[in-house]
């Protein structure tokens, strides 16, 4: 629970905590951690690393993984998300899919809002206009908080668009839920934070956040420190977890590196994996394991694995060409 808790306050509890990072070593499971799941086709063994060490996940959709649907929901919560705008306005299919859901035995206690509606969809945005979401929103998270599903807000990026996206968005909801002689507001449980930057602008991020929407709780669904070098990254890692694990308004948290080094978006020490799918030390960190020694670039990534065999399959053909050529 957040009790009146001021940017000013968020980073007196940031500064306090620094000088006890160094000594933030080994494993330290918390409940909080979930997976923000981002598998890749070529190597789908490395999808069973994660659970049941994470105690949740969301995979940006409305249904659970087929992988995962087995774990019950008490071992590993399936978190859905409405990504972003249905392509039919008044489309309340998200609805329908959670409600069959539960009805199926799904115990779904969580749902996300759009994933950064204020990003175009080349950055993986869902480039959504406030006005729009406010209404997509009425039409299809508000019936699940009516029978008291908790709902997150929406997750802007970090950049300067972020909190004006949100504060129109919660002045368009308010208009669609009020009528002249009675004012209400949209609600929400808890809001959803994405930054990619260093631990300071993290606390500083998270300040504001505090300011905007006091005493919400929060969720860090996206994080990283991109394209730094694999130091760095650790002691973000380690000091970041620590941050989260300590305030009690940080509900939940998952690092964007739930893939192997070689197909990082946010640079090759930011991964969980390394390039043959071991996990680095912030992988077996973040599952709550001792250090594995592992570095993000150890070993051949699938890809270089799939060059070499076309390359041997080619220099084969050649040979077999050359054979045959041979003959003549
Ligand atoms: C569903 O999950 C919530 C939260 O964990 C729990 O309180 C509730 O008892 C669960 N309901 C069922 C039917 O398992
Ligand atoms: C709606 O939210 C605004 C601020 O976000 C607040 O001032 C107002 O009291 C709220 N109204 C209701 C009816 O809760
Ligand atoms: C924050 O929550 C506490 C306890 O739930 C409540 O007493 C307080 O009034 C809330 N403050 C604001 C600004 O909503
Ligand atoms: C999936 O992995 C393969 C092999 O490493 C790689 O070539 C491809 O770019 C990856 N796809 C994505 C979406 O990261």
């Amino acid at each position: 629970m957040l009790h009146h808790v001021s940017p000013a306050a968020v980073l007196t509890v940031a500064a306090m905590i620094l000088p006890s990072i160094v000594s933030a070593d080994g494993p330290l499971a918390s409940d909080k951690r979930g997976l923000c799941f981002t598998p890749n086709d070529t190597t789908r063994a490395d999808d069973a690393v994660w659970p049941p060490a994470l105690s949740w996940y969301y995979n940006y959709k409305p249904l659970p993984e087929p992988k995962y649907k087995d774990i019950p929901q008490s071992e590993f919560e399936f978190v859905p998300m409405l990504w972003g705008a249905p392509e039919t306005k008044g489309d309340t299919s998200f609805v329908t899919t959670i409600q069959d859901l539960i009805k199926s035995g799904v115990n779904i206690t969580n749902v996300l809002g759009f994933n950064e509606p204020d990003a175009p969809y080349s950055w993986g945005g869902s480039y959504l206009d406030p006005i729009t979401a406010a209404q997509v929103w009425v039409d299809n998270i508000k019936p699940l908080s009516d029978v008291g599903i908790r709902v997150g807000l929406p997750a802007c990026t970090a950049g300067q668009d972020g909190l004006p996206w949100l504060r129109t968005f919660v002045r368009e909801c308010s208009k669609l839920v009020s009528t002249e002689n009675k004012k209400e507001n949209c609600t929400f449980d808890f809001v959803t934070i994405h930054w990619y930057g260093s631990f300071e602008g993290l606390a500083s991020h998270m300040g504001q956040y505090a300011a905007e929407f006091p005493n919400k709780t929060m969720w860090i669904t996206e994080y990283n420190f991109a394209h730094q070098s694999l130091e760095d990254t650790q002691a973000f890692y380690k000091i970041s977890a620590e941050y989260f694990d300590r305030l009690d308004f940080v509900e939940r948290y998952s690092l964007f590196g739930a893939f192997r080094s070689d197909v990082s978006n946010v640079g090759p020490n930011a991964a969980m994996l390394s390039n043959d799918g071991r996990l680095t030390d912030i992988g077996a960190w973040y599952l709550g394991k001792e250090s594995t020694g592992v570095k993000p670039t150890d070993g051949q990534s699938v890809s270089a694995a799939v060059r070499q065999t076309v390359s041997i399959v080619s220099a084969s053909l050649i040979g077999a060409a050359a054979g045959v050529w041979g003959l003549f």
